[in-house]
């Protein structure tokens, strides 16, 4: 795929292909973003090759082509990997060329403050917490700017609209709080579907797939609750009589703490972020190697 220069509206590059940045593309794709609008960098040669073939995107193993290739710069790397992918788009830009880019990473637990200085203080360095189902346009995305100018705020965020959902949070901790609330949760619900669809498994059935039924259950009981005002109590409680089967369900789930142990879920990916946070700023005081643009 050849990536259009000339492109009328903006240009997309990922630094990082790994999961999170496949699942945007997918979403973006599916928004009507098209494929000559996207150009995506890995470390591997193979995972180069694989993203092309899979996106039928341009892709490159050189992160300084990205930057200056694309006006919005997405930081998908593990968080190990954020200062050097932003040492790469600052080697391989002149400075007047960074202020016009927007870079934004989605690297849990990285400061903006850090990201922003990396970047030579670009003031249009954002943070960003999103979470899997962007690759089918219902992300739930928090957003993180600080002083940022109107202008750039609204493109941002109407670029991620057609991801999903976008939530502007005020401040650094509200970010990782929306990890834990957000970015991590898609993990607990399918962990919840595997453990449903593990327990269904006792129950044989002659001429149905019991995961199948565990799937529509799973996906009519989600619409139900995202498309009508009632809230999940409320829902718990239309399908639970009193005295009833369900009813002896949910003792179950109730004397279990089942509720503690998500609750707990949450907290530990909170504050995994949180401690994230604070190793990368009493790190940030290290000197700096120096890139060379490849
Ligand atoms: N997964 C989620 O649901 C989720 C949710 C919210 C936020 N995030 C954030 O998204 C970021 C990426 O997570 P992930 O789950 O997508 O990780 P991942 O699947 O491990 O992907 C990481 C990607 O980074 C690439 N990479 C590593 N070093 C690089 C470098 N120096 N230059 C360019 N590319 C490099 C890897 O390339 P190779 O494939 O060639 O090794 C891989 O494509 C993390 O910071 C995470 O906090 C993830």
């Amino acid at each position: 795929m050849v990536f259009d220069k000339n492109f009328a509206t903006k240009r997309i590059g990922f630094i990082g292909a790994g999961k999170m940045a496949k699942a945007m593309i997918q979403g973006f794709l599916k928004s009507g973003v098209v494929a000559n609008q996207i150009i995506a960098s890995t470390r591997t040669v193979e995972s180069k090759v694989r993203v092309e073939k899979e996106f039928g995107i341009a892709a490159t193993t050189c992160n300084n082509e990205v930057a200056s290739l694309s006006d919005v710069i997405f930081i998908c790397v593990k968080p190990t990997n954020v200062q050097n992918a932003c040492d790469d788009i600052v080697a391989g830009l002149t400075y007047q060329e960074l202020q016009t880019k927007i870079v934004i990473s989605a690297a849990a637990g990285v400061p903006r403050v850090l990201v922003s200085d990396w970047l030579q203080n670009l003031p249009t360095t954002f943070t960003m917490m999103p979470n899997l189902p962007v690759s089918v346009n219902e992300g739930a995305i928090a957003l993180y700017g600080s002083k940022i100018k109107q202008h750039f705020l609204t493109e941002v965020t109407q670029l991620l609209s057609k991801l999903g959902k976008v939530y502007q949070v005020e401040s650094e901790v509200e970010l990782a709080y929306m990890v834990g609330i957000a970015g991590s949760a898609p993990a607990y619900y399918y962990a919840m579907v595997e453990a449903i669809e593990q327990a269904a498994k006792h129950y044989a059935l002659t001429n149905v797939n019991v995961s199948e039924v565990v799937r529509q259950t799973t996906r009519g009981t989600l619409t139900l609750l995202a498309e009508q005002a009632f809230d999940a109590s409320y829902l718990k409680d239309m399908v639970a009589s009193s005295g009833g089967t369900t009813r002896e369900a949910l003792n179950v789930i109730e004397e279990q703490h089942i509720g503690d142990s998500l609750h707990d879920a949450m907290e530990a990916a909170v504050l995994k972020t949180m401690k994230q946070l604070s190793y990368h700023l009493s790190q940030s005081n290290k000197p700096k190697v120096a890139t060379e643009p490849c």
